[in-house]
Protein backbone atom coordinates (compact mmCIF):
# COMPACT_ATOMS: atom_id res chain seq x y z
CA UNK A 1 0.00 0.00 0.00
CA UNK A 2 2.79 2.56 0.88
CA UNK A 3 4.86 2.04 -2.26
CA UNK A 4 2.11 2.91 -4.12
CA UNK A 5 1.97 6.45 -2.99
CA UNK A 6 5.28 8.00 -2.72
CA UNK A 7 5.96 11.09 -0.68
CA UNK A 8 6.48 14.32 -2.86
CA UNK A 9 3.73 12.80 -5.50
CA UNK A 10 0.39 12.69 -5.83
CA UNK A 11 -1.38 9.04 -6.98
CA UNK A 12 -4.47 9.40 -8.54
CA UNK A 13 -7.36 6.61 -8.92
CA UNK A 14 -10.21 6.91 -11.19
CA UNK A 15 -13.42 6.66 -8.10
CA UNK A 16 -16.01 5.99 -11.04
CA UNK A 17 -15.70 5.21 -14.98
CA UNK A 18 -15.46 8.67 -16.58
CA UNK A 19 -19.47 10.10 -17.39
CA UNK A 20 -20.30 11.42 -20.71
CA UNK A 21 -18.72 15.05 -20.70
CA UNK A 22 -21.26 17.72 -22.32
CA UNK A 23 -19.37 20.49 -21.44
CA UNK A 24 -16.02 19.58 -22.56
CA UNK A 25 -13.29 18.60 -19.66
CA UNK A 26 -14.61 18.79 -16.69
CA UNK A 27 -11.29 19.98 -14.88
CA UNK A 28 -7.38 20.12 -16.69
CA UNK A 29 -6.53 20.03 -13.06
CA UNK A 30 -8.04 16.31 -12.32
CA UNK A 31 -5.17 13.77 -12.59
CA UNK A 32 -6.92 10.96 -15.35
CA UNK A 33 -3.94 7.95 -15.39
CA UNK A 34 -2.52 7.06 -12.29
CA UNK A 35 0.79 8.95 -12.04
CA UNK A 36 0.24 11.48 -14.91
CA UNK A 37 -1.48 14.75 -14.86
CA UNK A 38 -4.00 15.30 -17.65
CA UNK A 39 -3.01 18.74 -18.08
CA UNK A 40 0.12 19.83 -19.72
CA UNK A 41 2.41 21.52 -18.23
CA UNK A 42 5.71 23.09 -19.64
CA UNK A 43 7.77 23.80 -15.96
CA UNK A 44 5.79 21.69 -13.38
CA UNK A 45 4.75 18.56 -12.32
CA UNK A 46 3.47 17.13 -9.28
CA UNK A 47 6.88 15.79 -8.29
CA UNK A 48 7.37 19.59 -7.40
CA UNK A 49 6.08 21.12 -3.88
CA UNK A 50 4.56 24.24 -5.84
CA UNK A 51 1.24 25.11 -6.77
CA UNK A 52 0.09 24.78 -10.64
CA UNK A 53 -1.78 27.44 -12.09
CA UNK A 54 -5.04 26.52 -13.98
CA UNK A 55 -4.65 26.52 -17.76
CA UNK A 56 -7.54 28.44 -18.57
CA UNK A 57 -10.25 29.38 -16.30
CA UNK A 58 -12.73 27.38 -18.09
CA UNK A 59 -10.78 23.89 -17.60
CA UNK A 60 -10.70 24.41 -13.68
CA UNK A 61 -14.36 25.76 -13.12
CA UNK A 62 -16.06 22.52 -13.90
CA UNK A 63 -18.01 23.71 -15.86
CA UNK A 64 -18.54 25.75 -18.91
CA UNK A 65 -19.98 29.11 -17.23
CA UNK A 66 -19.37 28.41 -13.95
CA UNK A 67 -17.24 31.49 -14.11
CA UNK A 68 -19.58 33.79 -15.56
CA UNK A 69 -22.67 33.57 -13.50
CA UNK A 70 -23.44 32.94 -10.14
CA UNK A 71 -24.30 29.68 -9.46
CA UNK A 72 -27.75 28.54 -8.31
CA UNK A 73 -28.60 27.98 -4.77
CA UNK A 74 -31.53 25.08 -4.89
CA UNK A 75 -32.37 21.82 -2.83
CA UNK A 76 -33.21 19.01 -5.24
CA UNK A 77 -31.73 15.28 -5.39
CA UNK A 78 -28.11 14.55 -6.45
CA UNK A 79 -27.25 11.06 -6.57
CA UNK A 80 -23.47 9.78 -6.16
CA UNK A 81 -21.75 10.45 -9.09
CA UNK A 82 -23.02 13.78 -9.85
CA UNK A 83 -22.41 14.70 -6.44
CA UNK A 84 -18.92 13.35 -6.76
CA UNK A 85 -18.32 14.92 -9.49
CA UNK A 86 -19.68 18.42 -8.57
CA UNK A 87 -17.50 18.79 -5.75
CA UNK A 88 -14.38 17.62 -6.89
CA UNK A 89 -14.86 20.70 -9.14
CA UNK A 90 -15.68 22.62 -6.59
CA UNK A 91 -12.84 21.88 -4.05
CA UNK A 92 -10.48 22.11 -7.42
CA UNK A 93 -11.59 25.43 -8.13
CA UNK A 94 -11.93 26.61 -4.15
CA UNK A 95 -8.83 25.15 -2.35
CA UNK A 96 -7.10 28.10 -2.63
CA UNK A 97 -9.17 30.33 -1.09
CA UNK A 98 -10.03 28.15 1.54
CA UNK A 99 -6.48 27.20 2.69
CA UNK A 100 -5.97 31.02 2.46
CA UNK A 101 -8.75 31.98 4.53
CA UNK A 102 -8.35 28.72 6.93
CA UNK A 103 -5.04 28.05 6.57
CA UNK A 104 -4.22 29.91 9.82
CA UNK A 105 -6.64 28.24 12.21
CA UNK A 106 -5.75 25.16 10.87
CA UNK A 107 -2.23 25.24 11.00
CA UNK A 108 0.55 23.57 9.07
CA UNK A 109 0.87 20.29 11.21
CA UNK A 110 -1.90 20.91 14.27
CA UNK A 111 -4.75 18.28 14.43
CA UNK A 112 -8.08 20.45 13.94
CA UNK A 113 -11.43 18.64 14.25
CA UNK A 114 -13.88 21.43 13.19
CA UNK A 115 -14.13 25.45 13.69
CA UNK A 116 -14.70 25.23 17.27
CA UNK A 117 -11.19 24.51 17.50
CA UNK A 118 -11.40 21.19 19.36
CA UNK A 119 -7.67 19.92 18.70
CA UNK A 120 -6.81 16.44 18.80
CA UNK A 121 -4.24 16.84 21.67
CA UNK A 122 -6.58 17.45 24.14
CA UNK A 123 -9.56 15.41 22.65
CA UNK A 124 -7.53 12.40 22.48
CA UNK A 125 -9.93 10.48 19.90
CA UNK A 126 -7.98 8.70 18.36
CA UNK A 127 -6.08 7.52 21.55
CA UNK A 128 -3.27 8.25 23.69
CA UNK A 129 -0.71 10.24 21.40
CA UNK A 130 1.96 7.57 22.33
CA UNK A 131 -0.21 5.10 21.08
CA UNK A 132 -0.27 6.49 17.72
CA UNK A 133 3.81 6.10 16.56
CA UNK A 134 4.18 3.30 14.15
CA UNK A 135 0.62 3.02 13.44
CA UNK A 136 -0.65 3.27 9.92
CA UNK A 137 -3.40 5.82 9.43
CA UNK A 138 -5.58 6.70 6.62
CA UNK A 139 -6.91 10.68 6.63
CA UNK A 140 -9.86 11.04 4.32
CA UNK A 141 -10.77 14.38 2.86
CA UNK A 142 -7.64 15.10 3.92
CA UNK A 143 -6.95 19.13 2.29
CA UNK A 144 -3.63 19.88 2.38
CA UNK A 145 -3.04 16.91 4.83
CA UNK A 146 -2.85 19.24 8.61
CA UNK A 147 -3.57 16.29 10.33
CA UNK A 148 -1.43 14.06 8.68
CA UNK A 149 1.20 16.16 9.49
CA UNK A 150 0.76 16.28 13.16
CA UNK A 151 0.41 12.41 13.19
CA UNK A 152 3.72 12.20 11.76
CA UNK A 153 4.92 14.44 14.21
CA UNK A 154 3.69 11.23 16.45
CA UNK A 155 5.48 8.57 15.56
CA UNK A 156 2.15 7.48 12.76
CA UNK A 157 2.60 6.71 8.91
CA UNK A 158 -0.22 8.26 7.38
CA UNK A 159 -1.38 8.33 3.77
CA UNK A 160 -3.78 11.86 2.72
CA UNK A 161 -6.24 11.46 0.84
CA UNK A 162 -8.36 13.66 -1.04
CA UNK A 163 -10.81 14.09 -4.17
CA UNK A 164 -9.29 17.44 -4.58
CA UNK A 165 -6.06 17.35 -6.69
CA UNK A 166 -5.73 21.23 -5.84
CA UNK A 167 -6.28 20.54 -2.22
CA UNK A 168 -3.52 17.80 -2.51
CA UNK A 169 -1.11 20.51 -4.02
CA UNK A 170 -1.77 22.65 -0.80
CA UNK A 171 -0.40 19.79 0.84
CA UNK A 172 2.89 19.41 -1.55
CA UNK A 173 3.33 23.10 -0.96
CA UNK A 174 3.25 23.05 2.50
CA UNK A 175 5.82 20.07 2.73
CA UNK A 176 6.46 16.71 4.78
CA UNK A 177 6.48 13.28 3.44
CA UNK A 178 3.28 12.27 3.56
CA UNK A 179 1.60 9.82 0.86
CA UNK A 180 -0.75 11.93 -0.83
CA UNK A 181 -3.74 9.99 -3.06
CA UNK A 182 -6.51 11.85 -5.17
CA UNK A 183 -9.42 9.34 -4.96
CA UNK A 184 -12.54 9.55 -3.99
CA UNK A 185 -13.14 8.08 -0.35
CA UNK A 186 -16.75 6.08 -1.63
CA UNK A 187 -13.91 4.04 -3.81
CA UNK A 188 -10.84 4.00 -1.79
CA UNK A 189 -7.50 2.06 -3.17
CA UNK A 190 -6.15 0.14 -0.49
CA UNK A 191 -6.35 -3.35 -0.14
CA UNK A 192 -8.43 -5.05 3.02
CA UNK A 193 -7.25 -4.38 6.22
CA UNK A 194 -4.22 -1.98 5.57
CA UNK A 195 -5.00 0.47 8.49
CA UNK A 196 -5.11 0.88 12.00
CA UNK A 197 -6.50 4.12 12.31
CA UNK A 198 -8.54 6.12 10.22
CA UNK A 199 -9.56 9.50 10.86
CA UNK A 200 -11.79 12.76 9.01
CA UNK A 201 -11.75 16.36 9.90
CA UNK A 202 -14.86 17.51 8.05
CA UNK A 203 -13.89 15.11 4.80
CA UNK A 204 -15.82 13.61 2.12
CA UNK A 205 -18.86 12.34 4.34
CA UNK A 206 -20.89 15.95 4.45
CA UNK A 207 -20.33 15.64 0.89
CA UNK A 208 -21.64 11.81 -0.36
CA UNK A 209 -24.63 10.96 -1.34
CA UNK A 210 -24.52 7.55 0.16
CA UNK A 211 -22.14 7.86 3.50
CA UNK A 212 -22.86 4.31 3.94
CA UNK A 213 -20.50 3.03 0.65
CA UNK A 214 -17.82 5.37 2.84
CA UNK A 215 -18.30 3.80 5.52
CA UNK A 216 -18.01 0.55 4.12
CA UNK A 217 -14.84 1.00 2.87
CA UNK A 218 -13.19 2.45 5.35
CA UNK A 219 -14.65 -0.71 7.27
CA UNK A 220 -12.84 -2.83 4.47
CA UNK A 221 -9.50 -1.14 4.87
CA UNK A 222 -8.78 -1.08 8.40
CA UNK A 223 -7.18 -3.78 10.39
CA UNK A 224 -9.64 -5.76 13.38
CA UNK A 225 -10.21 -3.28 16.37
CA UNK A 226 -9.58 -0.77 13.58
CA UNK A 227 -11.07 3.08 14.78
CA UNK A 228 -12.38 5.82 12.57
CA UNK A 229 -13.14 8.88 13.72
CA UNK A 230 -14.98 11.50 11.48
CA UNK A 231 -16.57 14.72 12.27
CA UNK A 232 -19.40 17.01 10.25
CA UNK A 233 -21.51 19.33 10.39
CA UNK A 234 -24.23 18.64 13.19
CA UNK A 235 -27.37 17.71 11.83
CA UNK A 236 -29.22 20.10 14.11
CA UNK A 237 -27.33 22.94 11.83
CA UNK A 238 -29.37 21.84 8.90
CA UNK A 239 -32.93 23.40 9.99
CA UNK A 240 -31.34 27.03 11.05
CA UNK A 241 -29.94 29.70 8.00
CA UNK A 242 -26.21 29.09 7.83
CA UNK A 243 -25.12 32.66 8.93
CA UNK A 244 -23.04 33.29 11.34
CA UNK A 245 -25.24 36.63 12.88
CA UNK A 246 -28.64 36.71 14.94
CA UNK A 247 -30.36 34.96 11.44
CA UNK A 248 -28.64 31.87 12.11
CA UNK A 249 -30.67 31.15 15.34
CA UNK A 250 -34.05 31.25 13.79
CA UNK A 251 -34.97 27.84 12.42
CA UNK A 252 -35.84 28.13 8.06
CA UNK A 253 -35.86 24.65 7.39
CA UNK A 254 -36.89 21.44 8.45
CA UNK A 255 -34.61 19.04 10.59
CA UNK A 256 -36.29 16.11 8.36
CA UNK A 257 -36.07 17.47 5.43
CA UNK A 258 -32.66 15.29 3.62
CA UNK A 259 -33.01 16.62 0.00
CA UNK A 260 -29.50 18.02 -0.51
CA UNK A 261 -28.88 21.14 -0.87
CA UNK A 262 -27.20 21.61 -4.47
CA UNK A 263 -25.59 24.65 -6.34
CA UNK A 264 -26.13 24.44 -10.01
CA UNK A 265 -25.07 26.14 -13.16
CA UNK A 266 -27.76 28.11 -15.82
CA UNK A 267 -27.60 24.06 -17.19
CA UNK A 268 -28.95 22.65 -14.17
CA UNK A 269 -25.81 21.18 -13.49
CA UNK A 270 -24.48 20.66 -10.12
CA UNK A 271 -21.09 22.35 -9.29
CA UNK A 272 -21.53 22.22 -5.47
CA UNK A 273 -23.90 19.17 -3.69
CA UNK A 274 -24.07 19.11 0.43
CA UNK A 275 -26.11 16.01 1.83
CA UNK A 276 -27.79 16.06 5.18
CA UNK A 277 -28.26 13.23 7.37
CA UNK A 278 -30.12 13.12 10.91
CA UNK A 279 -28.62 12.51 13.85
CA UNK A 280 -30.58 8.81 13.91
CA UNK A 281 -29.35 8.35 10.07
CA UNK A 282 -25.74 8.95 11.10
CA UNK A 283 -25.71 6.38 13.61
CA UNK A 284 -27.38 3.93 11.76
CA UNK A 285 -25.00 4.19 9.02
CA UNK A 286 -22.16 3.86 11.36
CA UNK A 287 -24.09 0.58 12.77
CA UNK A 288 -25.08 -0.60 9.47
CA UNK A 289 -21.94 -0.41 8.39
CA UNK A 290 -20.24 -2.30 10.73
CA UNK A 291 -19.05 -0.23 13.11
CA UNK A 292 -19.54 0.37 16.99
CA UNK A 293 -20.44 3.37 18.07
CA UNK A 294 -18.17 3.88 20.73
CA UNK A 295 -18.63 8.18 21.54
CA UNK A 296 -20.59 10.72 19.50
CA UNK A 297 -18.85 14.20 20.41
CA UNK A 298 -19.96 17.79 20.12
CA UNK A 299 -18.03 20.23 21.21
CA UNK A 300 -18.59 23.54 22.77
CA UNK A 301 -17.57 26.42 21.75
CA UNK A 302 -14.47 27.54 23.73
CA UNK A 303 -14.10 31.25 25.17
CA UNK A 304 -10.48 31.44 23.59
CA UNK A 305 -12.05 30.90 20.00
CA UNK A 306 -13.12 34.60 18.43
CA UNK A 307 -12.74 33.32 14.86
CA UNK A 308 -15.89 32.68 12.36
CA UNK A 309 -15.96 30.00 9.84
CA UNK A 310 -18.73 30.59 7.51
CA UNK A 311 -21.70 29.66 9.44
CA UNK A 312 -19.53 28.59 12.43
CA UNK A 313 -19.53 31.45 14.74
CA UNK A 314 -18.99 32.25 18.62
CA UNK A 315 -22.61 33.75 18.81
CA UNK A 316 -24.28 30.70 17.48
CA UNK A 317 -21.39 28.20 18.99
CA UNK A 318 -22.19 28.72 22.74
CA UNK A 319 -25.86 28.36 22.03
CA UNK A 320 -26.41 25.23 19.55
CA UNK A 321 -23.71 22.68 18.35
CA UNK A 322 -21.87 23.02 14.82
CA UNK A 323 -20.18 20.16 14.80
CA UNK A 324 -21.03 16.49 15.74
CA UNK A 325 -17.75 13.39 15.63
CA UNK A 326 -18.02 9.75 15.39
CA UNK A 327 -16.23 8.11 17.50
CA UNK A 328 -16.55 4.34 15.52
CA UNK A 329 -14.68 0.69 15.85
CA UNK A 330 -14.73 -2.39 13.83
CA UNK A 331 -14.42 -6.02 15.58
C1 LIG B 1 -14.08 21.04 4.54
S1 LIG B 1 -12.74 20.35 3.65
C2 LIG B 1 -11.82 19.63 4.99
C3 LIG B 1 -10.37 19.46 4.63
C4 LIG B 1 -9.48 19.11 5.82
N1 LIG B 1 -9.87 17.87 6.46
C5 LIG B 1 -9.50 20.26 6.80
O1 LIG B 1 -9.89 20.06 7.97
O2 LIG B 1 -9.10 21.36 6.40
C6 LIG B 1 -13.50 18.93 2.87
C7 LIG B 1 -12.52 18.10 2.05
O3 LIG B 1 -13.18 16.89 1.68
C8 LIG B 1 -12.81 16.58 0.34
N2 LIG B 1 -13.83 15.69 -0.24
C9 LIG B 1 -15.10 16.00 -0.57
N3 LIG B 1 -15.73 14.92 -1.06
C10 LIG B 1 -14.83 13.91 -1.03
C11 LIG B 1 -14.88 12.54 -1.42
N4 LIG B 1 -15.99 12.00 -1.94
N5 LIG B 1 -13.78 11.79 -1.25
C12 LIG B 1 -12.64 12.31 -0.73
N6 LIG B 1 -12.53 13.61 -0.36
C13 LIG B 1 -13.62 14.40 -0.50
C14 LIG B 1 -12.71 17.93 -0.33
O4 LIG B 1 -11.97 17.88 -1.52
C15 LIG B 1 -12.08 18.78 0.76
O5 LIG B 1 -10.69 18.80 0.69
Amino acid sequence: MHEAAHPGRIVAYPAQKPLPRPHGPLNASWVTTRGRAARKSPQTSTREPVIQEPVTSEAASGAVGAEDSEPEATRRAAGVTESSRANRGWWDRNADEYQTEHGTFLGDDRFVWCPEGLNEVEAELLGPPEDLKGKDVLEIGAGAAQCSRWLTAQGARPVALDLSHRQLQHALRIGGSIPLVCADASVLPFADGSFDLACSAYGALPFVADPRLVLREVRRVLRPGGRFVFSVTHPLRWAFPDEPGPEGLSVSASYFDRTPYVEQDEEGLAVYVEHHRTLGDRVRDVVTSGFRLVDLVEPEWPDWNTSEWGGWSPLRGHLIPGTAIFVCERD
